[in-house]
C-alpha cells in the first residue's frame, strides 16, 4: 500500500475567472521594436511584450470583490461615500487618522516634500527611490543614503537589508545639526535594493534616535504588507502575529506615510497621504486641491476609491502575500539552477539579476543592465527594466553619472497575474542569454530628458 506524501506544494488562494490574450512575436520582430524602442524597455509598445515584468505596479489582476466594488462609484464632485470607506480603512490598516488620497504614489511624495522639506535641508532614508528622491531635490532637499552596507552587497544574504545603519544615522545628525533635518523616511522593502525588509527591531532603534533629536520620521509604505509578511516569518517574537497587527505596529513608529496603491493595494491607480500630524494634514488637504483634486477624490474616481478600499481588505490575507512572494522565491530558485547571479535574499516584488556578474566585461558606461534587459526582450518577449547607472541618474552638482554599486535587471511580478509556467518561459529565456553572454555588446545613450531618464532615455547598440 502506497502512502500519499503530505502536501508540500502551494497553490495561489484563487482561480482565473477572466483572462486577456498576449502576442507571440518572432525574434525579428522583437529586434525592430527593440531597436525602435531605443533599446529602453519602458519605450515598448506593451502589445509587443510576451510576459510583462516591467513593474508590479499597476499591473495588478484585481478580485470580482474589487470589480463589483467599481460598480458602486460615488461619483459625486464632493464627499463620495466610497472616499469616506477608504478613509476608515486607512485608518484601520495603516492606524493614521488623516487621510488624502492622490492620484498615485509620487503625488503624495510631490506634496510631502512641498510641506516638509526645508530649503538645503537633509533628508536621510534607506536607499533612495527614483521618484522619491526627485521629489526631495526639487523641494530643494538633499537625500542622503543611511541604509546598511549590507544592501550594497548583492551576495550577501542579511535578512533585513533594508535596516537603516543607526550609528551612521546618528554621526550624521551630530555633524550636521538636527534642525538641519527635514525628516527621515524609511521604506519597507526597499525597491532599489532588491525588495529588502527592515525589521521592527530596528525600526524601534531608528524611532527612538529620532525622538532624542526631534525629528520626524516618515513611512514609504507603497509595499509595507509584504514587509510585515518577512517580520513574521524572519524576526523573533513576531511569528504568532497577523499580518495585519504587524502592518499597525509598523505604521505606529511613523508621524505619517505615502503609499502608492498600484502595489500593495491591488489596484491599476491610486495613492495615500495618511499622517497622524494635523498640521501637516491641513495643508496638504489644502495643497490637494491645487494638484489633484478636491480633498475628497484627489484625482481619482469614486470607483477607484472603492477598489482600493476593497484592496486594502485583501491586502493582508496571509495566504494571498504567501503566494505572491512564493512566486518570487520560485524564480529565483529556478534561476539558481542556471547558475545566474541574482541578488540575495530574494525580494519581495522582484527578483533581481547582477548584470554586473552576468556580463563583467562592459563597464558601467556601457549600460550593463540596461543592455541586459533588451536582450532578454530580444530573446524572448519578456520584459524586465534597468535598476542601474540610467535609473541612478546625475549628480545635480557635478553633473557626472552617479555610479550604483548595484547594477541590475529587475523582473517584478504584477499580483495575481502570471502562472509558473510564465515562469519557467521567463528563466529559460534569461538562461539563454546567459549562455551566449560573450557576444553581447553594450550601449550608447543617444538621447537623456532631464527629470528621471530611465524612463524616456535612447540608446543605440554599439
Ligand atoms: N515608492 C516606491 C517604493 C515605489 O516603488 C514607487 C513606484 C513609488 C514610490 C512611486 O509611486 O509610481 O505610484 O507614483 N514604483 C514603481 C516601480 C514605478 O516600478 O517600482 P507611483
Amino acid at each position: 500500500m502506497s502512502k500519499l506524501p503530505k502536501q508540500k506544494s502551494w497553490a495561489e488562494p484563487y482561480k482565473i475567472k477572466m483572462v486577456e490574450p498576449i502576442k507571440m512575436t518572432t525574434r525579428p520582430y522583437r529586434e525592430k521594436a527593440a531597436k525602435e524602442a531605443g533599446y529602453n524597455t519602458f519605450l515598448l509598445k506593451s502589445e509587443d511584450v510576451y510576459i510583462d515584468l516591467l513593474t508590479d505596479s499597476g499591473t495588478n489582476a484585481m478580485s470580482d470583490y474589487q470589480w463589483a466594488g467599481m460598480m458602486l462609484g460615488d461619483e459625486a464632485y464632493a464627499g463620495s461615500k466610497n472616499f469616506y470607506y477608504l478613509w476608515d480603512n486607512v485608518k484601520k490598516y495603516y492606524g493614521m487618522p488623516y487621510f488624502v488620497p492622490t492620484h498615485q504614489g509620487r503625488a503624495a511624495e510631490h506634496m510631502i516634500s512641498k510641506i516638509l522639506v526645508k530649503p538645503d535641508s537633509i533628508i536621510p532614508g534607506n536607499m533612495y527611490f527614483t521618484t522619491t528622491r526627485e521629489h526631495i531635490e526639487l523641494a530643494g532637499g538633499k537625500f542622503v543614503d543611511v541604509i546598511i552596507d549590507e544592501a550594497h552587497d548583492p551576495q550577501n544574504t542579511h535578512p533585513f537589508k533594508g535596516n537603516i545603519n543607526v550609528n551612521k544615522l546618528e554621526a550624521l545628525i551630530k555633524k550636521e545639526g538636527a534642525k538641519n533635518f527635514s525628516y527621515v523616511f524609511m521604506a519597507g522593502p526597499v525597491n532599489m535594493a532588491g525588495g529588502q525588509p527592515f525589521s521592527l527591531k530596528n525600526l524601534k532603534e531608528v524611532s527612538s534616535l529620532l525622538k532624542k533629536y526631534g525629528i520626524p520620521l516618515w513611512l514609504d509604505a507603497t509595499r509595507a504588507t509584504e514587509n510585515a509578511y518577512f517580520i513574521k516569518i524572519r524576526e523573533k517574537g513576531y511569528e504568532k502575529k497577523s499580518i495585519e497587527q504587524i502592518l499597525v505596529e509598523i505604521c505606529s513608529y511613523f508621524d505619517g506615510l505615502w503609499v502608492s496603491a498600484k502595489k500593495d493595494l491591488m489596484v491599476n491607480i491610486g495613492g495615500i497621504l495618511a499622517t497622524r500630524n494635523k498640521k501637516v494634514y491641513e495643508e496638504a488637504r489644502n495643497m490637494v486641491v491645487v494638484y489633484e483634486g478636491l480633498h475628497t477624490y484627489g484625482g481619482l474616481a469614486g470607483r477607484d476609491m472603492e477598489a482600493m478600499a476593497r484592496g486594502l481588505e485583501e491586502m493582508v490575507h496571509f495566504d494571498n502575500i504567501k503566494a505572491r512572494i512564493g512566486q518570487v522565491e520560485y524564480c529565483g530558485k529556478q534561476l539558481e539552477k542556471y547558475n545566474i547571479p541574482i541578488v540575495y535574499p530574494f525580494g519581495g516584488h522582484a527578483i533581481f539579476v547582477d548584470a554586473k556578474k552576468f556580463l563583467p566585461h562592459l563597464s558601467q558606461d556601457l549600460f550593463p543592465a540596461q543592455t541586459l534587459a533588451s536582450e532578454i526582450y530580444i530573446d524572448s518577449g519578456v520584459r524586465g527594466m534597468e535598476r542601474g547607472v540610467v535609473s541612478a541618474g546625475r549628480d545635480h552638482a557635478t553633473g557626472k553619472h552617479r555610479y550604483p554599486k548595484l547594477e541590475l535587471v529587475r523582473l517584478t511580478f504584477p499580483r495575481r497575474v502570471y502562472t509558473q509556467a510564465h515562469i519557467d518561459v521567463t528563466v529559460e529565456s534569461i538562461a539563454q542569454v546567459y549562455d551566449d553572454r560573450k557576444k553581447i555588446k553594450g550601449l550608447k545613450m543617444v538621447y537623456e530628458p532631464k527629470h528621471l531618464r530611465f524612463f524616456q532615455a535612447r540608446f543605440k547598440k554599439l
